[in-house]
């Protein structure tokens, strides 16, 4: 997500800062259609008014770096574990310990200290496209080193978030060796050097430039339910697979938020992050971004999640996936993909 310059301008200074007032700082990357009833409805229930920033994810984190130990900062909302990670290696967050958080965000979705939470569920999904693949001739992420698909295949970079803790994930199921192995055969398979998005990936898949690819389940979420009529025939031309469903499960990641360590307002934070696992909240920051909620019983109204179904997903906890990002980014850097 991008954010305008003048984004970053929105001064928390202009809150009067009185004793008695009840607030939340709250700096997040996450900016969706949904976040305004989702913050009215925490204020309307605890009277605890938020005050947002809004920025890109690194230029949040390098904020917060700037600001240090006088951050005004009380919660930090992000994507991906890894970025979360990166956070928590940083010294960004202290850990909480509450038992409604642990009660209702599976212990796979959270740090295991405490320091950061899961609030929903995005997962990486291989498309291909249904001209040149048949259905079923692709289920794993292994697949896809397969030398089959030589000149076949589309990847973003493997700098990107996205990647790296895809790779945490593969290390941690195959081994590094393993591991290793499948990243220089799926560089070996591309087609064209890294560039772009998954979005732009998915694009390519469906302009016949390459035949496969892997993308988080929300960009194809967005094409497929997109009114632009270019934009739908992309999704039209996909086909899309939930990878790994005989073996370890696809691969999940989340979005998710931390309490900051110089937090001036922690009460009110933990209270925050409380909310966001509530059935309602669930439903709102899921929904925002076509994902899924972490509270397993909560059901998003969404066609195109809805056609996906269950499905198996890795229960890896997903502070792993941070853990071998090092390494991660070693492997494919040894491989040469970009
Ligand atoms: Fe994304």
């Amino acid at each position: 997500m991008r954010f305008p310059a003048y984004a970053l301008t929105l001064l928390l200074a202009a809150a009067p800062a009185l004793a008695q007032e009840k607030v939340l700082n709250l700096y997040s990357s996450r900016h969706y259609q949904t976040d305004e009833a989702l913050y009215a409805n925490f204020t309307k229930q605890t009277g605890i008014r938020i005050n947002r920033i809004e920025a890109g994810e690194d230029a949040l984190i390098e904020r917060l770096r700037n600001e240090g130990e006088r951050s005004p900062a009380d919660v930090l909302v992000t994507v991906d574990a890894g970025r979360l990670w990166r956070a928590e290696q940083l010294g960004m967050f202290q850990p909480v310990k509450s038992a409604a958080l642990e009660a209702r965000v599976p212990e796979s979705y959270r740090e295991p200290g405490g320091r950061w939470f899961g609030f929903s569920l995005r997962t990486r999904l291989i498309a291909y496209n249904k001209a040149k693949v048949r259905d079923g001739e692709i289920e794993s992420y292994e697949d896809l080193a397969d030398p089959k698909w030589k000149g076949r295949v589309c990847m973003r970079s493997s700098t990107n978030i996205y990647n790296l803790s895809l790779m945490g994930a593969l290390i941690d199921h195959l081994g590094e060796q393993k591991a290793e192995a499948w990243a220089k055969g799926v560089r070996d398979n591309l087609a064209q050097e890294p560039k772009g998005g998954d979005t732009d990936q998915l694009k390519a898949v469906a302009a016949g430039l390459c035949d496969v690819t892997i993308s988080n389940q929300y960009y194809y979420a967005r094409l497929a339910r997109s009114d632009k009529a270019d934009e739908k025939q992309v999704a039209e031309r996909i086909g899309v697979v939930l990878p790994n469903q005989k073996t370890w499960g696809a691969h999940v990641n989340i979005s998710g938020a931390g309490v900051l360590k110089n937090a001036p307002h922690r009460e009110a934070a933990v209270r925050f992050l409380e909310y966001l696992a509530s059935d309602e909240a669930q439903r709102y920051f899921a929904d925002g971004n076509n994902e899924w909620p972490v509270v397993a019983s909560v059901k998003v109204d969404n066609a195109v999640l809805a056609r996906f179904g269950d499905f198996k997903r890795d229960r890896l906890n997903v502070a792993v996936l941070g853990r071998n990002q090092p390494n991660s980014q070693k492997i494919y850097d040894r491989v040469a993909w970009k």
